[in-house]
């Protein structure tokens, strides 16, 4: 047998394996046995490099490190699940689907636990992973290719492949074991520990370096698709099936259900059941069984109509009331905090808890020194339920509301009609810095290397006060600053360069108008498309785009009237910043080209070439279509080759498209 030969047969043996033990659950060979199937194929991979193929298990060690993440779009938007709280939420649900359906009938729903992780997408492209980016916002993910690929419960190849394109969806988590484990090991070496693991499996996931995630074992469950070519399935329950056979993991406990009562009672199996799994839920997902109703009942803005999450009821502690502090928001909102003696939630330790407004604080009778209840539900911030007045020893102190800000000393404010107190002091400095922090937070541009910690200290030393300021940064003052030194600081000037073209949705979220969230500025973007057609747009405008109300459309009318508002957009333009209604940033040697890469290369992964092109601002095809332009062909290019050829497509060799890029 030559080496090739052997080599196939173990990618084949490995792959089987991880098959049955992954997705089956039911290993047939020991660990032993499995370890020495793989020993075998690295040997033959060190002694013949060029054997060593994307696809092999040898590839899940991990690659390089990377400089940083790259963004890359979705082509399909992934989006999130509306949440039912309480059995009437799910009733609703239903009712809304008969209505939608106009239909007295229930459908048959699928229930699955919702897993409490990251989503992912993976790409195969011709039964290959090719690419495995993270959510992002949804529209744009990070590219994680090299981290996924080392978690091992994730297929390189497809059992079963169809020719084209599969999106598989699915979470990414870390079960109780090896969180456990993680910490245990990080605690021993003084490193600070994981909340909770969906944020140990985030910070897996999210290594610049693919060793790291490598030895953090990461687990998969695949729970949709987005584009799937070739898909033999018509409902949710047979694409679970279908995703199963090609060998990628999903929970054995999701069920079809024939009624409501069915879905009602699995949702109490799980509940009951949550504490025993090996790893962590946060809720049941109920979808719509059947496509094609699926498919007629279609999407909302941010969620489907045929999906809803029934999250778990939240987990309760008591602790004592330290003491209330007072935050003043990016909005001069001044909003108390519970300052907790720390307590353990559901392995989570919280010590500050929200009280939402002053109003709360006394409707609940809230003293200082109190024993209160806790809760903490999902991922939203912990809050304080109730004081538990049979615990009170007479000590303690009633609570009394400031009068003036914490930040600024002006007097504060309380409109009439709204629960929070105001510090209607613009200037106020509490407003500024957060409203610096928002904007190159992950919800606004997202600056790499500008978090809370960086702004704070460049506010104070006043080397930016407002955001224009961002832009006009310079290396030496930045290098100068403790803490910072020349790579530092080039890489976080690189990352502002890189914001400076951010889709006008991002751009007026990141601003931190008033009322204007990511949703609204969704819906701004579509019916305005540039900052300067919205700017003059009037309150009737506005509030005649569903979705978008008086109080919205004043604040937003507002805001572009102001004087200074004028400034900032002025000054953000001078610095080049220049929001863009979708399409990616222009630029780099191969804008406007679009390459399909077919056959095996020689020196170049498919990821790698992939890579190259978006950099250099082109675009990867997965097909021939009158949209491409140049198509690069390896060893054993196949059909894809000859119609790019009766199509008239530019043909390269690798090396040509290597050629291509140098000289441009
Ligand atoms: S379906 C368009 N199914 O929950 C519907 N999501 O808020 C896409 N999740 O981002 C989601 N388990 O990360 C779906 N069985 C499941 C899930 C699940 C966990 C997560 C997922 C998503 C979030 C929805």
């Amino acid at each position: 047998m030559t080496p090739e030969s052997r080599l196939a047969e173990l990618k084949k043996l490995l792959g089987e394996h991880a098959y049955n033990y992954y997705v089956l659950d039911s290993p047939t060979i020991s660990d032993g046995e499995y370890d020495a199937l793989f020993a075998e194929l690295l040997e033959i991979e060190a002694r013949q490099p060029e054997l060593a193929s994307d696809d092999s298990p040898s590839q899940r060690v991990g690659g390089l490190p990377l400089e940083k993440f790259s963004q890359v779009p979705h082509r399909l938007p992934m989006l999130s699940l509306e949440n039912a709280f309480e059995q009437q939420d799910i009733l609703e649900f239903e009712k809304r689907l008969k209505r939608y359906l106009n239909t007295e009938a229930s459908p048959d729903y699928v229930c699955e636990p919702k897993l409490d992780g990251l989503a992912v997408e993976l790409i195969y492209e011709d039964g290959t992973l090719s690419q495995a980016l993270t959510r992002g916002d949804g529209r744009t993910g990070e590219d994680v290719t090299a981290q996924v690929r080392t978690i091992a419960a994730i297929p390189l190849r497809l059992r079963t492949p169809n020719e084209g394109l599969l999106e598989v969806r699915g979470e990414v988590f870390m079960d109780r074991e090896a969180f456990t484990a993680l910490n245990s090991q990080r605690q021993e070496s003084g490193e600070q520990l994981f909340a909770n693991p969906r944020n140990a499996a985030a910070g897996s996931l999210r290594q610049l370096n693919p060793r790291i995630t490598a030895q953090r074992r990461l687990s998969f469950s695949a729970y949709g698709v987005a584009t799937a070519n070739g898909l033999d399935a018509e409902s949710q329950f047979a694409l679970l099936d279908y995703l199963r056979h090609n060998g990628l993991p999903t929970s054995t406990m999701s069920r079809l259900c024939g009624s409501l009562d069915e879905v009602l009672t699995a949702f109490n199996d799980f509940l009951a059941i949550r504490h025993q799994l090996p790893y962590e839920i946060d809720g049941m997902v109920i979808k719509v069984n059947s496509f094609a109703l699926q498919e007629r009942l279609g999407f909302k803005a941010r969620s489907p109509r045929w999906a809803i999450a029934c999250k778990f009821p939240a987990i309760q502690a008591t602790t004592t009331l330290e003491d209330i502090a007072y935050q003043v928001g990016r909005t001069g909102a001044v909003t108390p905090v519970a300052l907790l003696k720390p307590v353990n939630v559901g392995g989570v330790m919280v010590s500050r808890a929200t009280l939402h407004n002053q109003e709360e604080i006394a409707r609940k009778d809230l003293r200082l020194g109190d024993t209160v209840l806790v809760q903490r539900a999902g991922d939203v911030i912990p809050e304080v339920i109730k004081p538990i007045p049979e615990k009170r020893s007479g000590r303690e102190t009633s609570v009394t509301p400031p009068s003036h800000c914490p930040v600024c000393s002006q007097p504060l404010e309380k409109p009439p009609g709204e629960v929070l107190t105001r510090c209607t002091n613009t200037l106020c400095e509490a407003q500024k810095l957060r409203g610096l922090i928002h904007f190159t937070s992950k919800a606004g541009l997202d600056i790499e290397g500008l978090g809370k910690k960086s702004v704070e200290q460049l506010y104070a030393n006043k080397i930016i006060e407002d955001i224009p300021d961002i832009f006009t940064l310079g290396e030496e003052k930045l290098a100068a600053l403790p803490g910072w030194g020349d790579i530092s600081a080039a890489k976080v000037l690189n990352a502002i360069i890189a914001s400076k073209r951010p889709t006008l949705a991002r751009l007026l979220a990141a601003l931190g108008i008033r009322f204007i969230g990511e949703t609204t500025a969704t819906l701004l973007e579509q019916r305005f498309h540039t900052l300067g057609a919205l700017s003059e747009a009037g309150v009737d405008d506005l509030t005649r785009i569903d979705g978008i109300g008086h109080r919205t459309a004043t604040s937003l009318a507002g805001y572009f009237a102001d004087d200074r508002t004028r400034d900032i957009l002025q000054r953000l333009e001078q610095a080049g910043v220049e929001p863009d209604a979708r399409t990616p940033p222009a630029g780099g040697s191969l804008a406007g080209m679009s390459f399909l890469f077919t056959g095996s290369l020689e020196t170049l992964s498919r990821s790698e070439a992939k890579k190259l092109v978006k950099e250099n601002g082109g675009e990867v095809a997965t097909s021939v279509s009158k949209k491409l332009s140049h198509v690069v062909a390896g060893a054993k290019a196949g059909s894809k080759l000859d119609r790019a050829r009766q199509l008239g497509k530019i043909i390269l060799a690798e090396k040509e498209f290597l050629e291509l890029l140098d000289q441009r």
